[in-house]
């Protein structure tokens, strides 16, 4: 099977696509065939090798997995020992984070656990872009951020993934919602619903004299002092991300009585089946970008990394969609 192979961490450039060995479905596991794979922030990090501190869980010298890809969409391949819920034939989409990586491939091995079914409205192109940033927009506005109708709020990283999913829930509630990326993005996020944009490079989002009632941060790069210079007086600042400086000031913030810093640890695919009809009947569109070809993996890890893309950035695998 023809998979994309980071055989040491340096530059997207050296990623090859090569011939590699079928994976053989473990005790528990389920072999999908990948219609559809996506790029995500842990893809740059495991290929890069940085932050370097990361490469305790990717590997010390050379990445353990070498095949990048963590979310997939496809159909069953093939079943492991004590495989009961799935059928050969199933329609399955998630996010394989927790039980480890390597779908930019056209086969590979995953937990049957961390798979869901498909509904039939959905293409395999929109299904992969799903999982991982409408978890984290979620988990990170309604089951931590408690947000509620009407409130302010605003979103730092906001052209991504997460955010473009994270807009849609904050508008649902009818919130007023502001974006923060960069310059050439903030047109399109305009487009998408954001109702003010506001770019990185020219404004500091904490002085702008506003107060929010949540901050969904997908790159925390401030302090918590600064952060709290945003919130109302009931306001909540979640982050489901950014640079491991920061994440561990605001833990020790949030330990020294700052409840209202919270860090969100992603619990993949638990509330899929409760979201999807959402996406169904329109209600949520995933934003992507793309779709490209696996071929393309290279490039499109560059332009994950230097932050070209909006929405998810998706390949599709094999042409069976
Ligand atoms: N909490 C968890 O358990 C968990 C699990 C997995 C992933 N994550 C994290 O979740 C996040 C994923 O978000 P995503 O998929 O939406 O990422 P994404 O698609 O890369 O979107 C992030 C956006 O932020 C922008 N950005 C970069 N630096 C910024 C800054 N200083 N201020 C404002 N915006 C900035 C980027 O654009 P430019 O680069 O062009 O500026 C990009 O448009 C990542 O931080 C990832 O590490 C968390």
């Amino acid at each position: 099977m023809k998979a994309i192979f980071c055989e040491r961490y340096g530059p997207p450039e050296e990623l090859q696509l090569l011939d590699g060995p079928v994976p053989v479905p473990l005790k528990g596991q389920v072999l999908v065939r990948v219609c559809a794979t996506t790029v995500n922030d842990q893809d740059w990090s495991m290929v890069n090798g940085t932050p370097r501190i990361y490469r305790l869980i990717f590997g010390l010298f050379r990445p353990r997995q070498p095949i990048p890809g963590i979310e997939l969409a496809g159909v069953v391949e093939a079943l492991g020992p004590g495989v009961s819920q799935w059928r050969v034939g199933d329609k399955v989409y998630g996010d394989t984070s927790n039980g480890g990586s390597g779908t930019f491939a056209e086969l590979v091995a995953v937990p049957g656990t961390e798979l869901r079914r498909i509904p039939e409205e959905i293409s395999f192109v929109q299904a992969a872009a799903i999982p991982h940033a409408l978890e984290l927009a979620y988990q990170a506005l309604v089951e931590i951020g408690k947000l509620k109708n009407g409130e302010r709020v605003l979103l730092n990283g906001a052209g991504g993934g997460v955010g473009t999913f994270a807009l849609q829930l904050a508008k649902q509630q009818g919130c007023t919602v502001w974006g923060v990326d960069t310059g050439e993005k903030l047109k399109g996020m305009t487009a998408l619903g954001f109702d003010h944009v506001i770019d990185y490079t020219q404004q500091d989002f904490t002085r702008l004299g506003e107060r929010f009632d949540l901050v969904v941060d997908m790159k925390t790069k401030r302090s918590p002092r600064e952060l709290l210079r945003a919130l109302a007086p009931n306001g909540r600042y979640v982050t489901v991300g950014g640079d491991p400086g920061r994440l561990i000031a605001l833990l020790f913030a949030r330990l020294l009585g700052r409840r209202n810093l919270h860090i969100v640890a992603l619990k993949p695919n638990r509330d899929l089946d409760t979201l999807a009809p959402l996406i169904s009947n329109g209600t949520l569109k995933p934003v992507i970008d793309g779709p490209y070809t696996l071929e393309d993996a290279p490039r499109l890890v560059r332009r994950f990394g230097e932050g070209r893309h909006t929405g998810k950035v998706v390949m599709e695998v094999g042409g069976t969609n």
